[in-house]
């Protein structure tokens, strides 16, 4: 006969297994058997199950939920994620320290410095000290609600220790994963006939966006928390935000690896000090990131475009290998430009094998002597593709000779055309295979469509077998013409109509994305999706509408309205839109008849009614937009108590200033 548990004495377990949580992940030091930890999450399970009424948020039954959901819920955060700006050398961070002390008009300023974390953005809600939601960077005003993967990370709290617990705070941090997690995983990934992942922020990013959090557990994520959001921090300075939100439970840099600063030299003792203990380090990072220890001042001293002021990132140059060239081979891109790729002697470098590296183009192979055969110098630093830097003459072979770019498309074969004045080749043959391939593989690939089962591979056969040409041939494939390709079985030639169906139901911000307008990434197409609301609207904006739009700027805005005003491309929607697919509407979350609507507001000092969270909320509610610093684009200052350097500068530019009182009278 099984116990039967009073509710203290589930709470009571529910305490201790979150105590061995903390043996075990923390400190490595488990003091059950795996077996009694076992044993004692099942008593906690049939608990739960009894009394679902008791079972509480924090129980570490709740890290790992049941059925997967499809896709991800996004969500807004509630201030902006931003990025840092990045410097690369010693004198580009001096002149960051100087912009810093003429903005601050201060002699002295210190600065925390920390690593830069070389994995994936996370924002994670608190409320009343209980998790609430995680959230992907996404476009850095909203992201992907990834709450149940990132439950999965047992160093996690899903409820916050200690008294002094805002009501609300928004976390923010990084996702990874360690060397060692990264490199079994890679081998079993192998092992099993998958593409391993390039690096640890890949299989990081990748991991997080997985459907079942019971696969998500198995990658074995880690997680630092390194800032709370802009305003929100209980703590004076970012050195005593660090230590809070230690107090609290969350994961945060061993004490050595955050160091307080004083001046240029104290950062740079920091950086060298990191970079020698880099090779050491049982995770990757990129640099390091020096903030402004004073968190008022991060409000005085704002945003430019998507960075602030008060951080910046000081990036390590990236790491080498040698390795030698195979071979040249040439890439036909979607747009018919000619891109030269090495094929290398594979070679390990930062935590992966590279066999290839893109060239760029015959300028670039021209300018540093590259040719077949050479012993070469590779480098990849962080998010960059692995890029030839240097080739060692010395050991260049006797009989190697200077490369050119074929005078035909080694797709098709037309004569390859090289315009005045341009770096680039392109294959002008718009019917061109290579071209086709490559708009139809993009199309289909995760970021646009997402059509499953249509890799490189398929897209290839698709096209030589003449049953593709244009994309929205795609939606007419039918069983007697997937059987036509090798290796498809009822099985396959199933999974791939189902998965090509499936994206008949798009959102708006894929199918633009699918279109594959110049300068058009995921970013600007939730962007103009967001704006549009639907296809129609999209499909009407013209060049100045374009231009309105936050975020967007010329060469982007001209791209699109050319898109737009080109017949075939229209003609290639309608067909797409006739064989079924529905690009969804956009829920419009703005107000149009509001006297805020449209405009941009900029908030400081003190509010006696409002938090400035608050007041952001009724600003967005009602269309407005919030911005951190004040442009020539400001719409409104809303200046409480004790202004800071935005009031001075919104007088400057004549932006119009409100008063708390006026403001309220406003909202209604
Ligand atoms: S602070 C205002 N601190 O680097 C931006 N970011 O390149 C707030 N990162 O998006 C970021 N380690 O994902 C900060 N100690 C650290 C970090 C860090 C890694 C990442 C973060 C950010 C990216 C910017």
């Amino acid at each position: 006969m099984k116990k039967v548990l009073s509710r203290q004495q589930y709470i009571q377990l529910v305490e201790e297994m979150i105590e061995h949580d903390k043996h075990y992940y923390d400190e490595c030091k488990p003091v059950i058997s795996d077996r009694e930890y076992d044993r004692l999450m099942h008593e906690l399970l049939r608990v739960e199950k009894q009394h679902p009424d008791w079972t509480l948020p924090e129980s570490p039954t709740q890290r790992v939920s049941e059925a997967p959901t499809k896709g991800f819920v996004q969500k807004e955060h509630l201030v902006p994620m931003l990025s840092l700006a990045n410097t690369y050398s010693q004198e580009e961070l001096s002149d960051w320290i100087g912009r810093v002390h003429k903005l601050l008009e201060k002699k002295a300023i210190d600065y925390c410095c920390e690593l830069k974390m070389d994995g994936t953005a996370i924002s994670l809600l608190y409320e009343k000290g209980h998790l609430v939601h995680a959230l992907t960077r996404g476009n850095g005003r909203k992201g992907d609600d990834v709450t149940r993967n990132i439950k999965t990370i047992p160093s996690v709290p899903l409820k916050l220790k200690g008294v002094h617990i805002p009501e609300r705070i928004e976390v923010r941090g990084e996702v990874f994963l360690s060397l060692a997690t990264f490199r079994a995983l890679n081998a079993q990934r192998e092992d099993e006939g998958q593409e391993p992942f390039a690096n640890p922020r890949n299989a990081a990013a990748g991991s997080l966006k997985l459907l079942d959090p019971k696969e998500v557990a198995k990658r074995k994520l880690n997680i630092v928390c390194y800032a709370i959001a802009e305003g929100q921090s209980p703590k004076a300075t970012q050195i005593e935000t660090i230590h809070y939100l230690k107090s609290v439970g969350l994961p945060t840099s061993k004490p050595e690896f955050v160091a307080h600063a004083h001046n240029l030299e104290g950062i740079w003792k920091f950086a060298e000090k990191i970079l020698k203990a880099r090779e050491h380090l049982a995770f990757e990072i990129d640099g390091i990131v020096v903030k402004v220890n004073d968190l008022r001042a991060h409000d005085t001293l704002g945003v430019t475009g998507k960075t602030p002021r008060y951080a910046v990132a000081y990036k390590f140059a990236p790491e080498e290998a040698e390795t030698r060239i195979n071979d040249i081979t040439v890439q036909v891109g979607r747009t018919g430009v000619l891109t030269p790729v090495a094929e290398l002697e594979p070679v390990f470098l930062a935590g992966s094998t590279i066999s290839r590296a893109t060239l760029h183009n015959a300028d670039e192979i021209e300018r540093k002597d590259i040719r077949i055969g050479d012993m070469v110098t590779i480098e990849k630093g962080g998010d960059v593709i692995p890029k030839v830097v240097k080739v060692d003459f010395r050991k260049r072979p006797k009989s190697s000779h200077p490369w050119k770019m074929p005078r035909e498309c080694p797709v098709c074969g037309t004569k390859v055309e090289h315009r005045d004045g341009e770096v680039a080749f392109r294959c002008p043959n718009p019917k061109c295979e290579g071209q086709r391939v490559r708009r139809l593989f993009y199309f289909a690939s995760k970021h646009a469509m997402d059509i499953d089962h249509m890799g490189e591979k398929v897209v290839e056969q698709l096209v030589e077998k003449g049953l593709v040409s244009r994309v929205s041939d795609i939606y007419t494939l039918d069983e007697a013409a997937l059987s036509q390709l090798e290796g498809f079985k009822e099985k396959s030639i199933h999974n791939l109509l189902a998965s090509i169906d499936a994206s008949r139901k798009c959102t708006l911000a894929r199918f633009i994305m699918a279109l594959g307008i110049k300068y058009v990434g995921t970013e600007t197409a939730e962007l103009l999706a967001d704006e549009a609301g639907d296809l129609d609207h999209f499909l009407h904006f013209k060049e100045e509408d374009l231009l309105a739009i936050d975020g967007i700027g010329e060469k982007t805005a001209q791209a699109i309205a050319e898109y737009l005003h080109d017949k075939d491309n229209l003609h290639e929607i309608k067909r797409l839109l006739h064989h079924g697919v529905s690009p969804g509407k956009t829920e419009k979350r703005k107000r149009t008849d509001h006297a805020f609507s449209g405009k941009i507001f900029v908030l400081t000092g003190t509010l006696a009614h409002y938090t400035r969270d608050a007041a952001s909320d009724l600003i967005k509610e009602r269309g407005g937009k919030v911005s951190g610093s004040v442009s020539k684009k400001t719409d409104y200052v809303l200046a409480g108590e004790d202004p800071g350097s935005k009031y001075d500068k919104a007088k400057e530019l004549g932006v119009s200033i409100i008063s708390e009182e006026k403001f309220r009278k406003m909202l209604d």
